[in-house]
């Protein structure tokens, strides 16, 4: 079993094992205050996983109950986050009971959220079990859900008490989902990790899945360890994002997924960075080759000016600037800051790759 320690206001272990989901039960209960569990997961997940994490909690001496929702983004709204009160509070879940969020990011961040505001915040756990969540969402305690005006627009802080990683569970997830959290995996590469990248150009990630894992949470938990509210080093975890975000907003959250969006993203401000004599020539290509490699497009014909007018309004550009991430070579990175009035211009500099 791997074992990273995550140091923050309220501490927890990342535990990264195949076939943690059946063992969770003796591991939760090393954590937690009471004798209470609700399973909180997705119509998709708990149909496969629920039986395994309810007996392995059981036999903990955990009650268990479970509050299932229906599986995509669609669900990510306060309404959902209403429903699981409801349930928290018929099932009479007190402060030092504990809630475990068994799925994608979806379910990470409402589980959270949930568990952050009921009763003023209650423990929770998260497991994992698409790529993008664990390597991304279940680390770093940021909970919330998204409302009509935008995504992840409420929300809040809320650490885990541990985060379970059971690499097997990626064994049913579609290849779609699986590409998608590539996208996240190349940007740990571009932003932090040379070594990684190259392992990602020259070998089959999914034949390496639990040293690739390893590295990006690693890498996250470094990161967040540092700058645990975003407000330096973190933003560096946005590489791609801020025309990625833009993208995704012009398509309606529809007809794209998130991963293609990031990765488009961080091709385009590559290959304009590089073109500004700012990035390593060759980097944006190399980029785009391996989001190639892992069946993520790397353009998009949405035009330049809307995906930078809708990169101006989001809640991350404040005053009449921007930070914008970009690389001064693969593994290494920086934020930059520009005018607004600046951002299509530089844009403007990249190439379709
Ligand atoms: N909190 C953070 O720091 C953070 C970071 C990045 C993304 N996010 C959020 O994460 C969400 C996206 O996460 P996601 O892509 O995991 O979405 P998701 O939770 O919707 O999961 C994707 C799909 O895969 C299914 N699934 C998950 N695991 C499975 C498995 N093992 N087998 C079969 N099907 C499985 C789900 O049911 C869903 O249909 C977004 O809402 C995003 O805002 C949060
Ligand atoms: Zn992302």
């Amino acid at each position: 079993m791997k074992k990273l320690s995550v140091k923050s206001n309220r501490s927890y272990d990342i535990l990264i094992e195949r076939g943690i989901l059946s063992s969770c039960g003796e591991l939760i209960k090393a954590v937690a205050r009471g004798n209470k569990a609700m399973i909180i997961s997705d119509s998709n997940v708990y149909p496969i996983y629920g039986g395994t994490v309810a007996s392995s909690l059981e036999s903990a001496g955990f009650a268990v109950c479970s509050h299932v929702f229906p599986a995509g983004e669609a669900s990510k709204q306060l309404s959902s986050i209403a429903k699981m009160y409801d349930s928290l509070a018929e099932n009479g879940f007190s402060r030092k009971d504990i809630i475990v969020a068994l799925g994608g990011g979806v379910t990470g961040d409402m589980a959270g959220f949930a568990a952050a505001t009921y009763q003023r915040g209650i423990d929770f756990i998260q497991i994992p079990t698409s790529l993008l969540a664990q390597v991304d969402s279940s680390v770093g305690a940021k909970t919330g859900v998204d409302i009509k005006q935008g995504k992840n627009l409420v929300g809040a802080f809320w650490q885990p008490s541990a985060v379970l990683i059971d690499p097997n569970t990626l064994k049913t997830l579609t290849p779609e989902f699986f590409s998608d959290g590539m996208a996240e995996v190349i940007k740990y590469g571009c932003i932090k990790s040379a070594s990684l990248f190259e392992r990602l150009e020259k070998e089959n990630a999914a034949d390496i899945i639990d040293e690739i894992i390893l590295e990006c949470v690693s890498i996250k938990k470094d990161v967040v360890e540092r700058d645990e509210h975003e407000s330096g080093e973190r933003m560096l975890l946005n590489f791609g994002h801020t025309l990625g975000h833009s993208i995704e907003k012009a398509y309606g959250y529809t007809g794209i997924t998130h991963g293609q969006a990031v990765g488009i993203g961080m091709v385009m401000m590559t290959s304009a960075a590089q073109n500004a004599g700012i990035t390593e020539k060759g980097c944006a290509k190399r980029i785009a080759d391996v989001l190639k490699k892992y069946s993520l497009p790397t353009c998009d014909k949405t035009p330049l000016k809307l995906i930078t007018d809708g990169a101006l309004g989001d809640k991350k550009a404040s005053g009449d600037s921007i930070n914008i991430v970009l690389l001064n070579k693969i593994g290494d990175s920086f934020t930059k800051r520009l005018k607004k009035s600046e951002l299509y211009d530089f844009c403007s500099k990249g190439e379709i790759i």
